[in-house]
């Protein structure tokens, strides 16, 4: 049985592609920072189904400490999933330092610093790594800009490990487009949603599992590595 690791996975996004994974057979660990309970639950649910097929491993991704903690607890990887991620406003003007390390660090060093310890351990599986980057790393979101950076890096991250880590290990990833709205100190406005959704050719959001799917082909797709699929209902056509 193949293991996945899936980075801010207890909701949301994460929790789906956790799901899926785990009904193709995947044991998965479910990373999580603040969202512990939900995890917990989520755990539990899986195991039910398939004892001993979901473990949880806690760690705050800002840290690098933590990072380093993640990689040695893990003993043995088939694939590494980067999913967790921050995204509030950050314009130009009023961004602070603060927010560039956050951004970057949980957006974009994590993913580096996870691959470079995993590596070894994907490598012997002839494992894959797919990141959740965004269709912003393209074509930048207004008054995000630190957000876009960091997905941006992402997407070239992605491509330089597909050179770096081959032929061992594939790395690929998943750009959504808009699939479940902010939360918190994010939300946008009635008039910001609706001039999103009126971009979406499919003339609707995406949904978590659109997102999860495109994971699972991935991680099956055994020729395909460096490579972004975007799932955005063909909102980049009209970008
Ligand atoms: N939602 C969309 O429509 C959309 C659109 C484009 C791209 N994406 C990308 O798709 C992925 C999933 O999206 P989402 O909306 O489901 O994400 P989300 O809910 O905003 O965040 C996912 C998880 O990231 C974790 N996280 C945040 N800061 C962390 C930290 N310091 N340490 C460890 N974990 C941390 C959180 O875990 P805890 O709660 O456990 O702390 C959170 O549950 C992200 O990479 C996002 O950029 C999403």
């Amino acid at each position: 049985m193949k293991t996945a690791l899936i980075t801010g996975s207890a909701a949301r996004i994460g929790a789906e592609i956790v799901k899926t994974l785990h009904s193709n057979n995947f044991k998965v660990i479910i990373h999580c920072n603040q969202s512990q309970v939900k995890a917990q639950m989520l755990k539990d649910e899986l195991n039910s189904l398939r004892e001993n097929s979901a473990q949880i491993i806690i760690g705050d991704l800002n840290n690098i400490e933590a990072i380093n903690s993640i990689n040695e607890e893990v003993t043995s990887l088939d694939l590494l999933v980067n999913n967790a991620s921050v995204f509030y406003p950050n314009s130009v003007e009023s961004s602070s330092i603060d927010d560039w390390d956050n951004i970057l660090n949980i957006n974009l060093r994590a993913p580096f610093f996870l691959s470079q310890g995993l590596s070894k351990k994907l490598a012997k599986n002839s494992g894959s790594i797919i990141n959740i980057i965004d269709i912003h790393a393209d074509r930048p979101l207004k008054k995000h800009a630190i957000y876009n950076i960091s997905k941006a890096g992402l997407k070239m991250l992605t491509q330089t490990l597909a050179k770096e880590l081959a032929p061992k290990v594939r790395v690929n990833g998943v750009s959504p487009g808009s699939i479940l709205w902010p939360q918190e100190n994010a939300q946008l406005s009635d008039a910001e949603k609706s001039s999103m959704l009126g971009k979406i050719v499919l003339k609707r959001q995406g949904s978590p599992k659109d997102i999860a799917d495109a994971v699972l082909f991935l991680a099956m797709a055994n020729y395909i590595t460096g490579q972004i699929i975007n799932v955005d209902g063909g909102r980049t056509l009209n970008q």
